[in-house]
Order: C-alpha cells, then structure tokens, then sequence
C-alpha cells in the first residue's frame, strides 16, 4: 500500500526539519519500490537527459558512491567535485559562485560540506533544488532517511521500538535528526555516550518538548539487554579542537560477542560506516548486524529522492 502521493517536485532536502512524517513514510515507500531497480534486476531510466552535480567537500564513501549509482540507475548523468584543490575555490572563487556555476551545469546538486549551514546557503542561491549530504557536524537528511528506512524493512515498524543510539552524540551528524524523527515514529530512545560527548542540549530539549524524555547514560550494559536496535557511531575524531582529548575516549565503546550476551535475540545493530573499531568483525557474521545492508539502502532511498525531485515516471 502506498502513501499518499508527496509532491517532492524542485524541493531542496536540506534538513529533516523540513520534512513531516507523511513526507518520510512517502519516500519509505517509494524507496521500497526501487529495490529491483537499485539491485539492478528491472531498469528504470525516466530521468534520462538530467545531470545529478555531486559536490563533496569531505571525504565519502557511502554517500557520494549510493548518490552517483542512485543516478545511474534512473538514466541520469553525474558530474562531480570531490577536492577543493580541483575547483575555482583553491582560486579565491567564494562558495557561493561555485554554487551558481554548478547550479547552471545541472538539474540537482547532492552537496557534502565541512561547515554547518553550507547545505541551506547552496540551497538559497540555486535555482535548482539541492540535497544535503552532510553538512559538518550538523545534519545528514539522507542518511537519517536510510536509517529510518533499514529499521522499518528490518522490523517492519518504528512506533515502539527501543532504540539505543551510543557513541559519539555531540559531533556524530547522522545521529541529530535521527533522534528527533524517530520520537516523531513513537520510538523510545536511549543515548549512551561519555559525558563529554552528549547529545546536543537543543536536540534533547526539541525531543522533550515533543513529550518523550530519552535516557541518557554512559553505560551501555546497563541498557544493551532492552533494545531491539542498536545504533553505533564512530567518534568523529576530525571535529575535536583537541586531539589528546580524542585519544582518551577513542576506544571507549567496543561491541563484540562478549556484551550482547544479554541482548535480544533479535536485535539489529546499525551504523552509518566507516567504523573503525566500534564494532568488533566477529559481529559481521551474526543476523544482528545489519549495517551493510543499511549501506546497500543508501541506493534505494536516493533513488526515491532523486525521483521525486527531478519528476521520474514508472
Ligand atoms: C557518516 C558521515 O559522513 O556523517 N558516514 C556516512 O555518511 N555514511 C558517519 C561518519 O563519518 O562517521
């Protein structure tokens, strides 16, 4: 069953924010419908002619490869960017004239940039609609959308579900708006980080506004036995001032066969990649682990946006 129809046309995806439940549940349950033609097995090409820009300012794997395959898969050309040093910017030219001149060589730009509020600014100069790709220590609209998406095809809802989000909460961008939707899908949410790594204080008081009040500890066993989706994050050792800070709690949170003892037997770990050593390898080969899979997702749910924002036909 589908949704009702979202008319996503010429809209920018800058943050979560901008999107309601309907919006989400739509783009779900169109990003269903692409899996076949995300793996490849049936070909949509509608969008064949339009030209996806992929401006990546930071280092991607997932996001820029899921983006430019996504586009692939519905006949649309990619054109991309992927070091400053390559662009007019290593030139004096400001951010926002390279945003004009991309703007005008193509029909969607997905834009990854190190500083907060880069993706609203592109969006506000182009004409043509732009999509957050991770905007620095601030948002990841599409990611939190994929995230949404493997937690509903892995538990067929989201209302109820007990999720722990541990790790790296302050600068880990993936887990901010993750939080904030998964309250508006009546999920019960428990952040697990050190002290110094807490949740963002306005994220926390939006969620509580909202009328849910999520745990906040920094020790996992103490929570790890009730939760039906863990959510680990990598410390995101390039966003701290201070690396001798970064060296004291790199390795703080390591899961492995030893503490899911107590777990459900059918929990599912996420993680939005790359990990370092989060997540030991010997939890790759138990049905918990659920984070290639989540990466795969990457594919469908880019190819539900991109179909929506450049106007695809089935
Ligand atoms: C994340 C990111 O870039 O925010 N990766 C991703 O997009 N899949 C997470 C991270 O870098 O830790």
């Amino acid at each position: 069953m589908h949704s009702a129809k979202v008319d996503f046309y010429d809209r920018d995806i800058v943050s979560m924010r901008d999107l309601t439940r309907k919006d989400i549940e739509y783009l779900m349950d169109l990003a269903e419908t692409m899996i076949p033609y995300a793996r490849g097995d049936r070909v949509n090409h509608s969008l064949k002619g339009k030209i996806l820009g992929n401006l990546f300012f930071e280092p991607s794997t997932r996001t820029r490869f899921s983006f430019e395959s996504a586009a692939h898969r519905l006949g649309i050309d990619v054109i991309d960017v992927s070091q400053i040093s390559e662009t007019s910017i290593a030139k004096g030219e400001t951010f926002a004239d390279t945003i004009r001149m991309v703007d005008a060589y193509c029909d969607v730009i997905a834009l990854r940039h190190h500083h907060e509020g880069a993706a609203r600014l592109a969006a506000n100069v182009s004409e043509n609609p732009v999509i957050n790709a991770g905007d620095g220590a601030g948002s990841h609209p599409t990611q939190t959308l994929l995230d949404l998406f493997t937690m509903k095809r892995s538990k067929g809802l989201i209302d109820g579900l007990n999720v722990v989000i541990v790790g790296d909460l302050k600068y880990g961008r993936t887990v901010h708006f993750l939080a904030d939707a998964l309250t508006m899908f009546g999920a019960k949410l428990t952040f697990v980080s050190p002290e110094s790594l807490q949740m963002p204080r306005d994220i926390v008081d939006d969620i509580r506004k909202k009328g849910y009040d999520p745990y906040q500890t920094s020790n996992l066993n103490e929570v790890i036995d009730e939760a039906d989706v863990l959510y680990v994050t990598r410390i995101q050792k390039e966003r701290f001032p201070d690396p001798s800070e970064y060296k004291k709690i790199s390795s703080i949170y390591r899961i492995n066969n030893q503490n899911l003892r107590e777990a459900k037997s059918d929990l599912i770990i996420m993680h939005p990649l790359p990990r370092i050593d989060e997540i030991a390898l010997e939890i790759d080969r138990t049905p918990h682990a659920k984070y290639f899979e989540q990466a795969f997702n990457g594919i469908p749910m880019r190819m539900a946006l991109l179909y929506s924002i450049l106007g695809g036909e089935m």
